[in-house]
Order: C-alpha cells, then sequence, then structure tokens
C-alpha cells in the first residue's frame, strides 16, 4: 500500500484539505495524525475490521484496547454509559487536551475496539489538526500512538513514516507535537479515580477536581519482577524501548554522572556501540563517549517534549547499549521517568552502591 503523506499548517487549516483523510476513514482505512501529546493511528471506532488493521499495522497484541477519540461531549454518552459526576467534572476542566477516560462502554462499541473490555477510553484532543479530521470525518476515531507496538511513540510525522510506511493509507503531517507524552488516563469505573497512566495532565491537578484520585499502583513500580498487574493493559508490555540495551542510574547526580561514565566507557571498551543519556547540564561530562541531551533537568516540559525522539535517536545511531541519567519525579517528571524505566525495562541502578556489579 502507498501511504500518502499530506502536509498541514496548524494555524492555516481548511476543511477541504481533510476529505480525502475523512474518505479513507470511512471506508475503513487507517490514517495518522498529530494529536498534542503524540501522533495517533486512526481507524472508525466503530467499525471492527477498521480496528482489526489497526492492530495488524502496529503489529499490536489485540487485548490491548484503543482510545476513542472525539471532538464534542455530546459523544459521552452515545460512548459511554452509567457516566459518573466525575467524568462531566473532568471533561469540563481538562477537554479538548491531554487527558483520557476510562468508562462504562455502550452496547455500539465493538469489543475489537476495546480489547475485550466492557469499559472504553475516550479522549477529546485539543490539536486543531485532530479536532478537525474527528469533525469532517464525522466518526469517533480510534487512535492507539501511532508507532510500531513495542518502539517510543511517535511524535513527528517522520517517526510514523519510520514505523508504518506502506502499512497505512495517509498521514497528515502537523510537524512536531506540543507535549511529547501519552496522555494521563484516568479510570472512573472504580470507586476511586485511578490514574492509570501518568501524563502532563499531573496527579495534583486531577486532585484539584477530583480530591480521592490515586496513582494505580503500577504506575508507582520500580521492578522489573514484581507482582502488580497494570489495569491499562497497555501498561504491561514493553513499551517506548529503543534497540540498545538501556539501564537508568539514579541516586545523587554527581553519583550518576559517574556511575554512567564508569559503565559506558567499560562497555566501549568492551568494542560496543555505546551512547549515554544526559542533560544539558551533564552532557560535557562523558569525554570520548557518544552523548544525546534531552534538555535542561529543571525544564520538565522540555524534556518531555524530545524524549522519545531521543531514544529513537540512539536507534539511528546503532546504539548497542546506553546509560541513562535519571530525572526528576515531580509534576511532568512522573510520567517522563515512567516512560524512562519503561523503556529500560526497569532496568535501573543505584549509582551510589559500589558493590554494585551490572545486572546482565
Ligand atoms: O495521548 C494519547 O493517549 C495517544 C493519542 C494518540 O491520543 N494515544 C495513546 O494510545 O497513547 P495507546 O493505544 O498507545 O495507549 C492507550 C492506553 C493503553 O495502555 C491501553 O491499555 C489503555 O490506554 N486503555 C485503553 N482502553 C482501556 C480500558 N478500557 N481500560 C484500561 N486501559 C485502557
Ligand atoms: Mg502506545
Amino acid at each position: 500500500m502507498d501511504t500518502g503523506m499530506v502536509l498541514l499548517d496548524r494555524n492555516n487549516l481548511k476543511e477541504e484539505q481533510f476529505e480525502k483523510a475523512a474518505e479513507l476513514l470511512r471506508n475503513g482505512e487507517l490514517v495518522a495524525f498529530p494529536t498534542e501529546t503524540v501522533y495517533g493511528l486512526g481507524g472508525n471506532a466503530l467499525d471492527p475490521g477498521a480496528s482489526a488493521k489497526i492492530y495488524a499495522a502496529k503489529g499490536r497484541p489485540s487485548d490491548n484496547p484503543l482510545i476513542v477519540h472525539i471532538c464534542d461531549t455530546d459523544a459521552l454518552p452515545v460512548l459511554a454509559k452509567n457516566i459518573p459526576e466525575s467524568a462531566w467534572k473532568l471533561a469540563d476542566r481538562f477537554w479538548p487536551g491531554p487527558m483520557t477516560m476510562i468508562l462504562e462502554k455502550q452496547d455500539i462499541v465493538p469489543k475489537e475496539t476495546t480489547g475485550g473490555l466492557n469499559t472504553i477510553a475516550i479522549r477529546m484532543p485539543s490539536d486543531p489538526i485532530a479536532a478537525m479530521l474527528i469533525k469532517v470525518s464525522g466518526l469517533y476515531i480510534a487512535a492507539p500512538s501511532a508507532n510500531a507496538s513495542g518502539r517510543p511513540s511517535t511524535t513527528k510525522a517522520s517517526h510514523v513514516y519510520e514505523d508504518l510506511n506502506g502499512r497505512i493509507a495517509m498521514i497528515l503531517d502537523g510537524g512536531s507535537v506540543q507535549i511529547g507524552l501519552e496522555s494521563t488516563i484516568i479510570d472512573l469505573t472504580g470507586e476511586k479515580p485511578l490514574i492509570l497512566r501518568p501524563g502532563y495532565i499531573t496527579l495534583e491537578d486531577v486532585r484539584e477536581i477530583l480530591p480521592d484520585a490515586e496513582y494505580d499502583p503500577a504506575v508507582l513500580r520500580r521492578e522489573r519482577n514484581d507482582n502488580i498487574v497494570a489495569k491499562a493493559p497497555g501498561m504491561k508490555y514493553r513499551h517506548y524501548a529503543p534497540k540498545g540495551q538501556l539501564t537508568i542510574f539514579e541516586g545523587n547526580l554527581e553519583d550518576v554522572v559517574n556511575a554512567v561514565y564508569r559503565e559506558a566507557v567499560l562497555k566501549q571498551k568492551q568494542g560496543f556501540k555505546t551512547a549515554v543519556l544526559a542533560s544539558e547540564e551533564t552532557k560535557d561530562r562523558y569525554p570520548g563517549l557518544t552523548v544525546l541531551s534531552v534538555g535542561n533537568r529543571e525544564d520538565e516540559e522540555g524534556i518531555a517534549a524530545c524524549l522519545f525522539d531521543t531514544l529513537r535517536e540512539f536507534d539511528h545511531m546503532g546504539a548497542e547499549f546506553i546509560f541513562g541519567e535519571c530525572f526528576r519525579t515531580d509534576g511532568v517528571g512522573q510520567a517522563v521517568m515512567n516512560r524512562l524505566l519503561k523503556a529500560a525495562g526497569y532496568r535501573i541502578e543505584s549509582a551510589g552502591d559500589k558493590s554494585r556489579s551490572l545486572k546482565k
């Protein structure tokens, strides 16, 4: 299949630019499009055949449900039932925006879209390209992140092309996305609102509206082999991963820099292509090594915006081993570290422990 590329200017959009993409979607084909979080791989959410195509194009396990994108809150009762008051409050505060809610699904939503679950994930994106595509198509658009399963999510059209060229009908190219991490997912089907995936909207933000909101324990996990089962099926898979083996060091920054440097030099001497994930403040501390900076340590939003692009950059370099610094875990930093630890397969080392030997 030829994958068409359509270049769009967010500040100058016309409905007719979306007609071809909308027609493809109505015919059950797939169109990738930018949202404010990451690029999505869109298909008609009420068409089981389109959902099947999404799973096939991504190579994604079909028990991992898709998020359904809407452009108007009128769609909520069409797609979900027994909608609690808390859902309307969240919608009022955070939509359109980087927030996804889990609710009980209505019967018109096929199980193929929800990975067999009786619940549905719904989001109203704020990116004008996403909003206009939904509106012009007249559909509810199921869209996972537009990456091949397991790879870092896509924050530029070129990332989508890299992973999905030849597998989907069209890519709408709106340049780089604004946020760079996937939406915050809030489950409203249990006793308390639970954040299943941290994002740009933080727990503190959610608690301003719903004071009893908590993290799903799986969000805070630090270990590879614990028994915590993630409530969002997708969060259990290895994810966001570069092809090389990523290890994250934590501890005080001096210890971290020393440990990263020591281990990276060791691997390089053994003949492996080795690289370092660092920050603007520390990038010059690794002489003789290949270093990529994700930005200033204090600028968590800047780090979020370029994290996935940087992880992909390691693949372009052919890095076999990557050693990375840890970052702050407050605010958006919580979401940054969540993605980074998953990318590392929870391979986290304590930088202060001199007796530690590197796990294989
Ligand atoms: O920012 C985003 O959310 C992006 C853009 C494109 O909107 N989409 C995205 O989709 O990240 P995806 O498929 O990569 O991640 C969706 C996550 C998965 O972890 C999935 O398991 C979870 O949402 N999810 C979807 N439906 C669910 C449900 N009914 N119950 C629990 N988790 C659900
Ligand atoms: Mg994804």
